[in-house]
């Protein structure tokens, strides 16, 4: 903590700091946007149980490896890595993947937070009002056909998420992040009493969907989709919660903090399940209109709901809230690797990796437009965003995270990792449990998910698609 300085290394001004800060990252489009029609693809209530057995299985442990390297290293993931491995080894190697994936990721994530801003100033003035049903629609795909609003979206978000870098892991991100993660928690717990009173029994459907286990309803798939959907969810599997870790004072108890932030970041995708679900019951609708579900149906519904200009207004400034604290801490672990590698200034750094970040997510802004890039799709078969949003979030992720659980339970020197885990006197099982689920059961499952990906399960005839 910020009364404990070691060395140079800025600390969390405390630790309900770096709790609000690894949730503001962990909570983000993942829960409010991909969670709801993700589960609504994959039937409800099984799947969330699914899902959660995956956070405990391999999330958590997962989490509490980052944060575990990023303290005992004080480093950003490529000297982490260099930190505990034999001088000239590949390992760094991952860090750079990870920071690769941070850039990736951003890029486009700032394209999909631009839409949302996008629709805060459409309820601002008001203008899903007078619109039918079938112009809503119309408006998403005019905005995503235009690549002019989407860059001028694109490069405000940016801007915004720079200026926060800029300021420093307290003054910036943490200080951020005491003010929107509050503001988040209020305004979903608003909107999900709001649901709560929506005709035709919508909250009692949307209870139902949510946590009913229906298992004719699930397929295969769905476990690999909510594996997958755990790290990208949780911020894992490219050195965030790493390079956060690294700010981590060392009392605070790896345990602790990981459950807080995974158990935060599990709520909200809950809540946002209730938020959402009710208003599609409400309106005969099902949850399974796939990614169009935030942008297209809820500001249809909304329109139509009593008090819908705030409705939609508090709706979407959530969505940005969300966006914006998860976006700072992808800008942070480029931002911090710069700054440890090359020895820049803060400020320097985050301005530098900002507009390079800016610069490579122009094409996802024009991926609806067709003027540029046109010839992508028919190249790769995906418009240039589906195709960042897949690599980052199919491969590069569980890669990572796969990679970091195997350095983290193998290569990373026992009195070493003994020591960062710090396991009160009496607890000594609890270190034994992590070190087995690191070394064994997380591998496992990160690899079956991605040899099904490449098709080796089906080749064997181990699974089906
Ligand atoms: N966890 C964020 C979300 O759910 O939207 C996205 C994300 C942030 C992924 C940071 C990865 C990351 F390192």
């Amino acid at each position: 903590m910020a009364d404990h300085p070691e060395g140079s290394r800025p600390l969390w001004g405390s630790r309900l700091g770096f709790i609000l800060a690894a949730a503001g990252s962990a909570i983000g489009l993942g829960n409010i946007w991909k969670f709801p029609y993700v589960t609504g693809e994959n039937g409800g209530g099984l799947f969330v149980l699914i899902y959660l057995g995956c956070v405990v299985l391999v999330g958590l442990p997962i989490m509490m490896a980052e944060i575990l390297l990023g303290r005992a290293s004080r480093q950003s993931p490529v000297g982490a890595f260099a930190a505990f491995s034999r001088p000239g080894s590949s390992w760094p190697l991952v860090g750079w993947l990870g920071v690769a994936a941070g850039f990736v990721i951003l890029s486009y994530y700032s394209v999909v937070a631009g839409w949302a801003l996008h629709y805060v100033l459409l309820s601002l003035t008001d203008h899903f009002r007078h619109l039918q049903p079938d112009q809503m629609g119309g408006i998403f795909d005019t905005l995503y056909g235009a690549g002019d609003i989407n860059l001028f979206w694109h490069l405000l978000f940016m801007l915004a998420t720079v200026s926060v870098v800029l300021a420093g892991v307290q003054g910036g991100i943490e200080k951020t992040c005491r003010v929107m993660m509050p503001a988040l928690f209020l305004i979903i717990m608003l909107l999900v009493g709001y649901s709560v009173f929506l005709p035709n029994g919508g909250f009692l459907k949307a209870l139902d969907f949510t946590f009913t286990p229906h298992l004719e309803r699930l397929s295969r798939r769905s476990v690999l989709e909510a594996l997958g959907h755990s790290f990208f969810t949780l911020s894992l599997g490219m050195g965030t919660m790493l390079t956060y870790g690294s700010y981590l004072d060392r009392q605070a108890s790896l345990l602790k903090v990981s459950l807080q932030v995974v158990l935060l970041d599990t709520l909200i995708s809950l809540l946002a399940c209730l938020m959402v679900y009710p208003v599609m019951f409400s309106f005969g609708l099902a949850p399974q209109a796939g990614p169009g579900l935030v942008f297209k149906s809820l500001p249809m519904l909304f329109a139509q709901l009593p008090g819908g200009l705030l409705i939609s207004l508090a709706f979407f400034v959530l969505v940005v809230f969300a966006a914006l604290t998860s976006a700072i801490s992808l800008l942070e672990v480029v931002t911090a690797t710069v700054m440890d590698r090359a020895g820049w200034s803060r400020r320097r750094a985050a301005l530098v990796t900002g507009a390079a970040i800016f610069a490579f997510g122009i094409p996802a802004a024009y991926a609806g437009d067709g003027r540029l890039l046109g010839a992508w799709a028919s190249m790769f078969g995906m418009n240039f965003f589906d195709t960042m949003d897949y690599l980052a979030s199919n491969w590069m992720l569980p890669l990572g995270g796969l990679l970091i659980a195997v350095f983290t339970g193998w290569v990373m020197p026992e009195s070493a990792r003994r020591a960062a885990f710090g396991a009160p006197a009496g607890q000594a099982w609890l270190y034994t449990g992590f070190v087995f689920v690191l070394r064994w059961l997380a591998p496992t499952l990160v690899l079956l998910v991605l040899l099904h990906k490449i098709g080796v399960l089906q080749e064997l005839g181990v699974m089906g698609s």
